[in-house]
Order: structure tokens, then C-alpha cells, then sequence
């Protein structure tokens, strides 16, 4: 069982290397199976999704070698379009298999995906969109039976701009004939750099950023090499550990248009952010500010996945804030945790209203999922005293290294292997 131990109060001062990220990386891995090219992706970050995602490649028949931080994806001898439940539940982007598969070979068995506990995430508009795109689907048993032999493009109306309904029509749709257009798509950086991926092997992509996405069908991809996007994700999660914790850190390989909404809120709170050089500079020598009220929405608003992060700021800013989580149903699983640490949180529906306190105190508590992992690790390095955080597996999903990228911005934490 491995836990982390940290004790708390260290100010952060130094530089961090923000890892390729994770929501980019997946697609664009399912993405090699629609050639029988090599792929060389540079910069691959060491955890567990992308190692599962690997898997998924290897069992479809794709040789996957490795060079240090590189992967040469060699599709030659890719030979199933079947995948199974071992393989679908460890992760959510399993289901980008679907669409991949659809894509090079018109047909796909695949399982439900798994992925974070953390609400109900149906896969309704992945489905919905691939029948307008003329696909047959069986749900039968647990698994969905898809034959694309008769796909054409089509036009796809999202109800709502889900990221991985629009990966899923992406890839089904490169290789199928004809146009292919996602209205209502979601527009988050991850789908413009698949997109710039795609294009790269030969696709014909437009209007990623946007809400309408069109894809006109070509017959065959070729060859890539391809270094992905920072992790906007685990900049933002850096950037508000030195808001909690007070001190200067210096984010290399993050982009500053992808966390803009979280870097105005943190200047707003009371820190100094600034870009020199392409690094993102953030500095805080007091006390923040509570951001009074915030939705997550999907992009270019605030972001569900840094929702739990900011709350632990809330939690030590002065002042009472209100944060409304509108993605998922059940992402408030750390809330009890932080009250172990001293938190005042009441929470009502999808409604967290929280009464910064002036310290939090340490305690042991339990991440529910990957990033409310990542908020009680916040939490823990500026309270008081000891937090041990269990079930940090979900950290290790998404995460690279996380405890020594901390180390070295002076924060004392160990992870523990017992
Ligand atoms: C992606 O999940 C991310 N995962 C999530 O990150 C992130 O929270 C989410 O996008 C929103 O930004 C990956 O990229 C691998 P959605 P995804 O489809 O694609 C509903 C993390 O911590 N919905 O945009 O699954 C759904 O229930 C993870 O890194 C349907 O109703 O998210 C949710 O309420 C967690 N039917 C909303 O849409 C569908 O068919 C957004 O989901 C699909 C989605």
C-alpha cells in the first residue's frame, strides 16, 4: 500500500518541469492505431494511464518499444478490433478505442471503460454521434458491438461538447468517406492537439478551438513524430500549491492561454503571475483571497479537474466562497477529507459553500480519485503537522513523480511503499 507522508508549512521556491499531458496523450495514442506507420511520440510521461492505454496498443498487435522518454508505435501488424473487460475498466479512454478502431478496421467489440469514480459518465454521445455516422451498435451483455462497414460522414449534434464524444467521432471519422461535422464539440486544448496530430499523418481537420469541428475523410495516415502539450492540469495544480503554501515557482513546458481563467482567479486571490522566457512565473507572499463564486464548465471556463485543488485553496483563503461542480455528481469526495483537516465546508446538492479558516491542521485521510488526490496533497503540505494521504494509486494515475517535483520545490513529502 503506498501513501504519502507529508508535513506541512514548507514555503515552495524553484522550477518544475510540467509532465505531457495526460487528457492530450490518450487520444493521440489511440490515434496511432489508425495507421500502419510508425508513430514516434516524444516525452511520454511515466504513469498509469498512459501505461494501460500502452496495453491497449500492444494487445491490438502494435509494437511498441520504448527509448527512454520516447515510444516508437509501429502499426504494421495491428490485427484485432476487440478489447476486453480487463483492458476497458482500468481506464476511461479505453472507449477511444472504439472510435479507432472504427476508423481502420469498420468494426469494434469493445467493454464499458472504467476510469475515476466520480459521477455516472455515460457514453450515450459517443454512441449517438458514431450512429449518425452510419455504424450499427449492439449493447449486449456489457459489451458494444459495432460494424462500421457501411460508415459515411455525417453531421453530429453534441448536447452537450463532452471532450471524449469528440475524440471518439474524431478518429472514427479521418478515414471515413465524405465530411464528417461535430457541431456543439468541445474545444479544449487536448482536442486542438489532436487535431494538429491527425493533420500531421495526413488527415484533414478544421475548427478544433471551436464549437464546430469538420473532418473531411482520407484514405490512408501516415507516419508522425509527435511531442504533446503540457499538462494544463498539473500546471494549474503546481501554480495553486504555491498559492497555499506562499513562496515563487517557475512552471517550465506550460502554457499560460490553457490555465488563463485559473490565473486570473489566483491574481484576483492575491498572487503575482507572470510569463518570462515561455516559463509561467507564480508568487505569493500572503495570505490569498476567497474567489467568492465559481462554476466548473468545460472549457475555456473553469475547469473540473483543478475543482478539488481549489477548493483546498478556499479552504485557508479569508473570506466564504461558493464552488458549484457541474460535470460530475460526485466529485466532492474529498469534502470530509478536508474537514478531517479542519475545513469548514458545508455542501448542498452540487453546491460547496466554504468559510476560510487560518490553518488547516494535518490528519489522515484518503483520495477518492486522481485530483482529489491532488487537492488533499495541497491541503496536507500547508497545514499543520502530519497528513498521510492513502490510496495514492489514483495519484500515480495521472501524476508524474509528483512527490519529488515537490521535493525539489522544497516541500517535505515521501512517498511510502509499505
Ligand atoms: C474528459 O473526460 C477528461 N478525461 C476528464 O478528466 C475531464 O474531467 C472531462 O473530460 C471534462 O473536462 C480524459 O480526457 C481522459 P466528457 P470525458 O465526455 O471525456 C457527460 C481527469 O481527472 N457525458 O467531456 O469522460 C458526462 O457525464 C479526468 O483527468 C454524457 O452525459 O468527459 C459529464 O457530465 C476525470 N454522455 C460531461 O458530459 C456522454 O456520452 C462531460 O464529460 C459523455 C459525457
Amino acid at each position: 500500500m503506498k501513501k504519502y507522508i507529508i508535513n506541512g508549512g514548507n514555503s515552495l521556491y524553484g522550477e518544475v518541469d510540467i509532465e505531457s499531458s495526460k487528457n492530450g496523450l490518450l487520444p493521440i495514442l489511440a490515434g496511432t492505431i489508425l495507421t500502419e506507420e510508425q508513430c514516434v511520440i516524444h516525452k511520454l510521461p511515466d504513469f498509469l494511464d498512459i501505461k494501460n492505454m500502452i496495453n491497449i496498443l500492444k494487445h491490438t498487435g502494435m509494437k511498441c518499444t520504448y527509448y527512454g522518454d520516447t515510444i516508437i508505435i509501429d502499426g504494421a501488424n495491428a490485427n484485432t478490433s476487440e478489447l476486453g473487460i480487463e483492458l476497458s475498466s482500468p481506464l476511461r479512454s479505453s472507449i477511444y478505442a472504439l472510435g479507432a478502431f472504427l476508423g481502420r478496421f469498420k468494426k469494434a467489440k469493445i467493454c464499458y471503460p472504467g476510469g475515476c469514480d466520480i459521477g455516472l459518465r455515460p457514453i450515450d454521445l459517443h454512441l449517438r454521434g458514431l450512429k449518425d455516422l452510419g455504424v450499427k451498435i449492439i449493447e449486449q451483455h456489457g459489451n458494444i458491438y459495432c460494424d462500421g462497414s457501411n460508415m459515411k460522414g455525417g453531421k453530429v449534434f453534441l448536447d452537450f461538447p463532452s471532450v471524449g464524444a469528440t475524440v471518439n467521432i474524431m478518429l472514427a471519422g479521418v478515414l471515413t468517406e465524405g465530411t464528417t461535422t461535430i457541431y456543439n464539440c468541445a474545444k479544449e486544448p487536448e482536442i486542438v492537439d489532436l487535431q494538429k496530430f491527425l493533420n500531421a499523418m495526413g488527415a484533414k481537420i478544421r475548427g478544433a478551438g471551436s464549437s464546430t469541428i469538420s473532418i473531411k475523410g482520407v484514405n490512408k495516415l501516415h507516419k508522425v513524430e509527435w511531442t504533446p502539450i503540457g499538462d494544463r492540469i498539473v500546471a494549474g495544480t503546481y501554480m495553486i500549491a504555491c498559492a497555499m503554501c506562499g513562496g515563487k515557482v517557475v512552471l517550465k513546458n506550460a502554457i499560460y492561454e490553457h490555465n488563463q481563467y485559473l490565473i486570473n482567479l489566483l491574481m484576483r486571490a492575491g498572487c503575482n503571475v507572470v510569463v518570462k522566457n515561455s516559463n509561467i512565473i507564480v508568487e505569493c507572499t500572503k495570505r490569498t483571497k476567497s474567489i467568492q463564486k465559481i462554476e466548473t464548465m468545460p472549457y475555456p471556463a473553469f475547469p473540473t479537474d483543478l475543482q478539488p485543488q481549489l477548493m483546498a485553496l478556499e479552504c485557508i483563503s479569508s473570506g466564504n466562497s461558493i464552488i458549484v461542480e457541474n460535470l460530475y455528481e460526485t466529485r466532492f469526495k474529498h469534502v470530509p477529507e478536508l474537514l478531517k483537516m479542519g475545513a469548514n465546508i458545508i455542501v448542498k446538492n452540487q453546491t460547496a459553500f466554504i468559510s476560510g479558516v487560518d490553518k488547516l491542521y494535518g490528519a489522515e485521510v484518503k483520495a477518492s480519485d486522481l485530483r482529489a488526490g491532488a487537492g488533499l496533497i495541497l491541503a496536507g503540505l500547508c497545514a499543520k503537522g502530519y497528513t498521510t494521504v492513502n490510496s495514492v494509486e489514483h495519484i500515480l494515475r495521472g501524476y508524474e513523480n509528483i512527490d519529488k517535483k515537490l521535493q525539489a520545490l522544497n516541500a517535505d513529502i515521501k512517498l511510502i511503499d509499505e
